[in-house]
């Protein structure tokens, strides 16, 4: 067994994956699928890639809640401690994650516990299943979901479920993608303007789940964390118990599994209803305004989208959660619509950097204001 000195620690510029997700936000989303089709993970063979029992809440709800699902076969992996710490975080020691389930089963290696992950399965038999029916061993490389060895568990699986490393979102997406899988994973409101990923929400390949970017009891989803987490620049919260959780601004479920919500027309009032009731002060005063750079308006808050309205809407990002493919089709984002400022530059002052919709300020009068990034939206006929 390795000495508590022999710590070891990885570069201090890393940004930490290591923050793990709260076992009530998997019962409350897996929940609302069920509500809606209680067959979505009847004999499927589910994969919680980048988990581990010891540490992840993931495996403990599929494996207690195995029966009830109805599933087939459960499948988790973890990734090797010393890639752990290598690869992601922050002065972690292999003491943060080394525990008694381990070490206290017979197949616990420690020359080979750093380097290799971990897998645990369950498997339907003709008894009842419960979360100590899990077993484990060392998988032969160190648990990367990229790896041949995890590719493969993933090719068998039918449903990919987890919080993945968020410096990884992107090729963890793609990795789904590739094998043609359901999946349901945490992710922020930010991924939404990643090149690639972005044409994955406009073709309805992918969309946010029953949470995204939502408070819930005035909270945002809330994360736990080793006591090493970097406290830098995130906002630690410790309950009674001394147990630290970092809240996430943003932060929800993003899948391709079919769920009530998304298909519930978002209830608007008509452009003029608007112009007249709004409880927007912007909405009221302003309009809507058409953007100097790009041919639509801006509709500053979801709620206040015109009913009747047939052209193009620069709406926020935060649309997303209220998207009703059957109500309105997305065009694009002006991270790639918006057309270039310089153009106007001649005409009056305005703030460069990224490709943004701009709107004239003071009717026109050479001054523009740069927006946040918008979704272009059509209502569908
Ligand atoms: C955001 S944490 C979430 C952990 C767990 N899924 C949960 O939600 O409680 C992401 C996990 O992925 C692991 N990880 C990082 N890079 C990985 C990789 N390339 N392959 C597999 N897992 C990785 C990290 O060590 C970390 O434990």
């Amino acid at each position: 067994m390795p000495k508590k000195n022999d710590t070891l620690t990885a570069a201090k510029d890393k940004k930490s994956d290591e923050f793990y997700t709260q076992y009530e936000d998997i019962q409350r989303e897996i929940n609302a699928y069920l509500e809606y089709n209680p067959d979505t993970f009847r004999d499927k063979t589910v994969l919680l890639p980048c988990d581990d029992p010891e540490w992840s809440n993931f495996t403990r709800f599929f494996a207690q809640n195995f029966d009830m699902l109805g599933l087939k076969k459960l499948i988790s992996t973890s990734y090797a401690t010393e890639s752990k710490i290598a690869h992601e975080c922050v002065q972690l020691s292999i003491f943060d994650f080394l525990t008694e389930f381990e070490t206290g089963s017979p197949q616990y290696d420690e020359t080979i516990s750093p380097k290799r992950g971990k897998i645990f399965t369950l498997t339907r038999r003709n008894k009842k299943i419960d979360i100590n029916d899990l077993r484990w061993q060392y998988l032969e490389g160190d648990g990367d979901f990229r790896s041949e060895e995890v590719s493969h568990l993933r090719d068998e699986a039918d449903i990919i479920v987890t919080n993945p490393p968020f410096s990884l979102f992107r090729e963890f997406v793609s990795w789904i993608m590739a094998a043609n899988k359901q999946c349901l994973i945490i992710g922020n409101i930010n991924c939404i303007t990643y090149k690639d990923f972005f044409p994955l929400i406009q073709q309805n390949k992918i969309w946010t789940g029953c949470r995204f970017n939502k408070r819930i009891n005035g909270r945002n989803m809330m994360f736990s964390v080793p006591d090493s987490y970097p406290s830098s620049g995130t906002e630690i919260i410790s309950d009674e118990s001394g147990k630290r959780y970092i809240s996430v601004a943003g932060t929800g479920w993003f899948t391709n599994i079919e769920h009530g919500r998304r298909h519930q027309p978002l209830p608007l009032m008509t452009m003029a209803d608007n112009l007249r009731y709004s409880k927007h002060k912007e909405i009221l005063e302003r309009g809507y305004p058409r953007y100097v750079n790009y041919n639509a308006i801006e509709v500053s808050y979801s709620d206040a989208i015109p009913s009747d309205y047939d052209g193009l809407m620069g709406v926020p990002i935060s649309f997303l959660n209220m998207y009703c493919p059957e109500q309105f089709e997305i065009i694009g984002i002006s991270l790639e619509l918006a057309d270039d400022m310089g153009k106007y530059a001649e005409k009056g002052e305005y703030m460069a950097g990224g490709k943004r919709f701009y709107l004239a300020e003071q009717n026109g009068k050479y001054k523009y204001r740069r927006m946040y990034d918008r979704l272009i939206i059509r209502r569908k006929q």
